[in-house]
Parts: C-alpha cells; structure tokens; sequence
C-alpha cells in the first residue's frame, strides 16, 4: 500500500562474490539464543529455540550458541536437541569454569556433529576484586583447569575473558597465552559492559596479537554490546584489527541494550568489502526473513528505522530523494533491498513527496491524469498528506475519483 516500485538494476558496488570471501572469511558466532534470550522479553522455549536454530542454520552462521545447559532443564533439552538435529553449524554450549557447568555442557552438546564448549571467567579489576574475590593468579589457574577439563569432552573450546576490555592489557595477554596452552583455540574479548571505543578495541586486538603466545594458532573474536550504541562499530574495529570471529545476534537483542546485530555487521563486511577485504559466509538474502521470524517468535518488534531490517531501512519519502530514486537507485541507497531479501525498495507518498512520485503511483494504479489534471490532484494530495502521516493507494484512488478521504 502506497509502495512505488522502482525498477531494479545491477550495481557494480556491492561485492558479493563469495571465493574471495572464503578466502579472507569472518566467522560468524551467533548468540541470539544465549546471550539473545538473556534479556527480558526475549526469553524462548525450546521450541521456539529449534526454530530459530533452523533459521540461522539456513542464514549461513558458522556457530550457534544455542544456550546455556547449566541454567536450566528446558535450556539443555534446547541444546540437546538444536545439537541432535543441526548438521552443518558447530553448536556451542555456555558454561562458568566449573566442573559441573562443563560436564552438563558437554553432556547436552554429545549429539553435535561439532561441539563446542564456551568457557568464561571475568579478568577485570572491578570483577575479580568484587564479584570473584580472586587474585590475577587465581584467574589463570581456574581457567586453565576448566580448559582443560573441557578440551576431553568436546571438539573446541573458546575461552571467554568477561569484561576482558576493562582488563589490563598485559595481564589479558597472560590469561589468554595460558588459555592457548591449555587448549583453547577461540580467544573471545568481550566488552561485557558496552564501554570501549572503535580506537581503543582495534588496539587491544592489535595487541594481543602481537603478545599472545602462539596467536597465530588461534582465532580471536570480538564480542560487544550496545551500551553506548558502539557495538557494530567496536566489532568491525576488532575485525579490521585481526578479530575472524564476531559474536552477534539477530536484531541485536541481548543483554541490556543489547549485542552487536548481526545484519548489520554482515552488510557492513559486504557493502564496503574493499574497505574490510573479508567477508562472511551469510546468504544476505535470509537476513530480513530471520529478523522477522525472531520478531514473530518473541513479540518484539524492531524500531522502524532500524539499519537494515527495519520498516524505514528502504522507504523514501522526501521529494528529492524519491526523484533521484526514480532516475537512479544509487543515489540514495547503497545496497539493494533483494540482497536483504526485502522484495522492494518503497517510495512512501507523505507530505514530503513531490509530482513525480505521485504521477508514478498513479500510473501505476491505472491512472494516467494530463498536467493540469495532475496539478491539481498534486494540491489535493498535498491537503491530504497534511492531515494523515502516510497516503495510501486506497487514498490515491478515492483522489483520482474526487472523493478526497475525510481524514
Ligand atoms: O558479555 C559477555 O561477557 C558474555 C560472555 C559470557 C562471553 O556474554
Ligand atoms: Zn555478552
């Protein structure tokens, strides 16, 4: 309704070519259903879980995160299942660096095709003098026999450093070196608390490459919410930095204000590859069909004008953006709304709206008015426009009839 079409063409300016991004690819680490449904109003069942991991499974991502076993029964029953039926994705369980967490964590991951155990333990000051009550050494010795009891029970461990952005540096390049001898093949530094900068994580991945031991043995992945709205910005630094994972979720749901959205990181790899010169392995195409299922799922919408998949992401409603839409696409969008897998690009008529846009949306529902004709149905829709937010097609019609809607 009030939707124009514009014709589709074929840019040139948005690589998708898929050998070049497995040759330099980013791992994609999808927590939608751990650190995801930790938020309030996103919980889900275990159905809506296997649901959800089909989804992801046919977007493309490399790892689901499929819970946390330990939290609940109906958590490792989701776990286990999402392990017994996904065939293509490594399937990752949450688990504390204790003995228990770890054994219920690899319990629930045993049918996994590839299983992997996702261990965390906080290095921070604040965390270790207030929530742990342990000494920097502590830390190391705890991690490193949690890493190396899971390593037994599992294909891979990645070892989480919670709230690893307010760590010393020096003293994160030790937990980590430690990890790696243990066992640990994914290195993930997470700003639990949303706090860092686009200059300050790119840094600290510059860093510990350069000071963990054996770094080029394993993978490093960044892991950002959204406290300060950095979250995608933060993790394309880490990857731009050297990160080839990124831990995100659909919409961007998580903890607080969330993680880094997944869409967003994925489109920002493919719209500016030359920039990034890596790519991921998601079918772009599925993003908008998995956004709306997450939102379906759990009755939370995204905002209208939310990058990428939101209402607003490819609608246009002034009159100079809709007239150089209608001239060339490449004005005033710089990805299609199909690689998405959004059908069509929409030019909204409102208030803002010029002739040619009206004329086109006429045209297209059958109504072909002379210049004097349009000039004045254009004064018309104009009082209208003025009085409703959006001129639907019924509207339109009821004008060309000279019925002018009663609003
Ligand atoms: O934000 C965080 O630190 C986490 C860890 C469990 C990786 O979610
Ligand atoms: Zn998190």
């Amino acid at each position: 309704s009030g939707a124009i079409m514009t014709p589709s063409d074929t840019r040139s300016d948005d690589c998708s070519d898929a050998n070049g991004a497995a040759a330099a690819r980013v791992r994609i680490f999808d927590t939608t259903l751990r650190d995801g449904e930790q938020a309030p109003g996103f919980s889900m069942d275990r159905r809506a879980k296997l649901r959800m991991a089909h989804a992801l499974e046919a977007l493309g991502v490399d790892i689901i995160e499929a819970g946390f076993p330990q939290a609940s029964p109906d958590d490792f029953a989701a776990v286990a299942e999402i392990a017994r039926v996904l065939r293509a994705p490594t399937i990752c369980g949450l688990a504390r660096c204790q003995s228990g967490d770890i054994d219920t964590t690899a319990r629930a991951l045993e049918p996994a095709r590839h299983s992997r155990i996702h261990l965390f333990l906080s290095t921070s000051p604040p965390h270790r003098e207030h929530k742990l009550g342990m000494s920097k050494n502590q830390v190391i010795d705890t991690a490193v026999v949690a890493i190396e009891r899971a390593r037994g029970l599992c294909d891979e461990v990645e070892f989480s450093a919670e709230d690893a952005l307010r760590t010393e540096p020096d003293y994160l390049a030790e937990v980590f070196s430690a990890a790696v001898a243990a066992g640990a093949t994914t290195l993930n530094a997470p700003d639990t608390v949303g706090y860092t900068t686009p200059g300050e994580i790119a840094e600290l991945f510059a860093y510990l490459r350069r000071h963990v031991r054996d770094a080029d043995k394993v993978i490093f992945s960044t892991h950002c919410h959204d406290d300060l709205g950095m979250a995608v910005a933060n993790s394309l630094a880490a990857v731009s930095a050297g990160a080839r994972q990124v831990e995100c979720t659909i919409n961007g749901i998580g903890e607080r204000a969330g993680n880094a959205s997944l869409e967003e990181i994925v489109m920002a790899l493919r719209v500016r590859a030359p920039y990034f010169g890596v790519g991921t392995g998601i079918d772009t195409r599925k993003l908008y069909p998995t956004s709306r299922l997450l939102t379906q799922i759990t009755g939370q919408a995204v905002p209208r004008n939310k990058a990428v998949v939101g209402e607003n992401a490819f609608a246009h409603e002034s009159g100079i953006h809709q007239h150089g839409m209608l001239k060339h696409r490449g004005t005033y969008e710089i990805m299609r709304p199909q690689d998405v897998g959004i059908a069509e690009t929409r030019l909204v008529l409102g208030k803002h709206s010029g002739r040619h846009a009206l004329r086109q949306r006429l045209q297209a529902l059958g109504h072909t008015p002379d210049d004097a004709a349009l000039d004045d149905l254009f004064v018309r829709f104009k009082a209208l426009a003025d009085k409703k937010r959006e001129v639907h097609d019924e509207d339109l019609e009821a004008l060309a009839l000279g019925q002018d809607p009663d609003v």
